[in-house]
């Protein structure tokens, strides 16, 4: 969906972007209702102010902490559309049940990486949508997913299964788009690792060294929205949060963080997988499940399986 040339450029928000793709109205709805929620919340990080408009009335003059007033926005939102089934928070150690014959659920990360608001660095929101009432499937059940980045400018990038597009927040809080389908090299010179490099095993400590040899650039801000976000829109690297020497089983949650993410990138050419298999086919066993993660180029991410296969088997 670019201008002809020569035409008057015009500006593709968000609903009408959806509605072209001819999406079912009530997923269009949730995904419309997730970025006007992102209005507010991008309002509280750059005012601090924890009473924003639209919340103070529900929540008078408490101070909360940024995330969980971020999960209050987005709860009553998508509660607030009528199509919602269960709702699974970070932020909250139970699924919420909306309405049992609700069309949709959400698992989201309301703030992402909210240590870094302090030090001013980027932090976002990630959200999946199943159809129906189980959320606890493996991801490759999604239907969409999407992420906020609160950065200099706030961005949305979407996926329905019909590839991955970012949006961008105007002057009047409207997303209107950037880039359209946005796809990833097999192989990438940029990389974001996650975790303290002693606690590496040996097939993550190669992986590292043959980037570092092939002149890979480190990037990585400790923000896992700002970190993916740099690998799908340069086109190009690989994130990781590996598996430790003493946390077998990484940092980042499947639920909330990695399964939306691994839907955005595979639906750009991507790849994401725990070392040994798809992300998107790891079946949860809890809301709190951990995995490892390697995701981004294709080629990269294979390469590290393979030294897992050979050096950790
Ligand atoms: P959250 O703020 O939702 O708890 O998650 C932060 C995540 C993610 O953004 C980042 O990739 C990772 O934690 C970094 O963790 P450490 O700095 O603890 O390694
Ligand atoms: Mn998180
Ligand atoms: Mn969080």
């Amino acid at each position: 969906m670019t201008n002809e040339p020569g035409s008057t450029p015009f500006q593709v928000d968000l609903r009408r972007h959806l509605r072209e793709r001819e999406e079912d109205r009530d997923l269009t709805r949730v995904i419309y209702e997730l970025a006007t929620a992102s209005r507010y919340i991008i309002n509280s990080i750059r005012t601090g102010e924890l009473g924003v408009a639209g919340t103070s009335n529900l929540y008078g003059e408490t101070q909360l902490e940024l995330d969980v007033l971020a999960d209050r926005i987005i709860r009553k939102r998508m509660t607030h559309t009528g199509v919602i089934a269960c709702i699974a928070s970070e932020e909250d150690d139970e699924i919420q049940v909306v309405d049992p014959n609700g069309k949709y659920s959400i698992a989201y990360d309301p703030l992402d990486g909210s240590s870094l608001v302090d030090v001013n660095l980027a932090v976002g929101t990630i959200v999946g949508i199943y159809k129906g009432a189980d959320v606890l499937s493996p991801g490759r059940e999604l239907v969409a997913a999407l992420y906020v980045l609160y950065g200099p400018r706030c961005t949305l990038v979407y996926t329905t299964g019909h590839g991955t597009h970012e949006f961008a927040m105007n002057a009047l809080m409207e997303y209107t788009l950037v880039q359209e389908d946005i796809k990833i090299a097999e192989t990438g010179n940029i990389y974001a690792p996650g975790g303290t490099r002693n606690k590496y095993t040996p097939a993550v400590e190669a992986f590292v060294s043959d980037l570092e040899d092939r002149g890979s650039k480190l990037r990585y801000s400790g923000g896992f929205v700002p970190d993916i976000n740099q690998v799908l829109i340069k086109g190009h690297g690989v994130f990781l949060y590996p598996h430790l020497k003493g946390l077998p089983r990484g940092k980042l949650r499947l639920l909330y963080e990695l399964n939306p993410m691994a839907f955005l990138i595979e639906q750009a050419g991507g790849a994401a997988s725990n070392g040994h298999k798809r992300i998107l086919d790891v079946e949860p066993e809890g809301i709190g499940h951990c995995e490892p993660v390697f995701i981004g180029s294709k080629a990269d991410v294979a390469k590290v399986e393979e030294l897992i296969r050979t050096l950790e088997s």
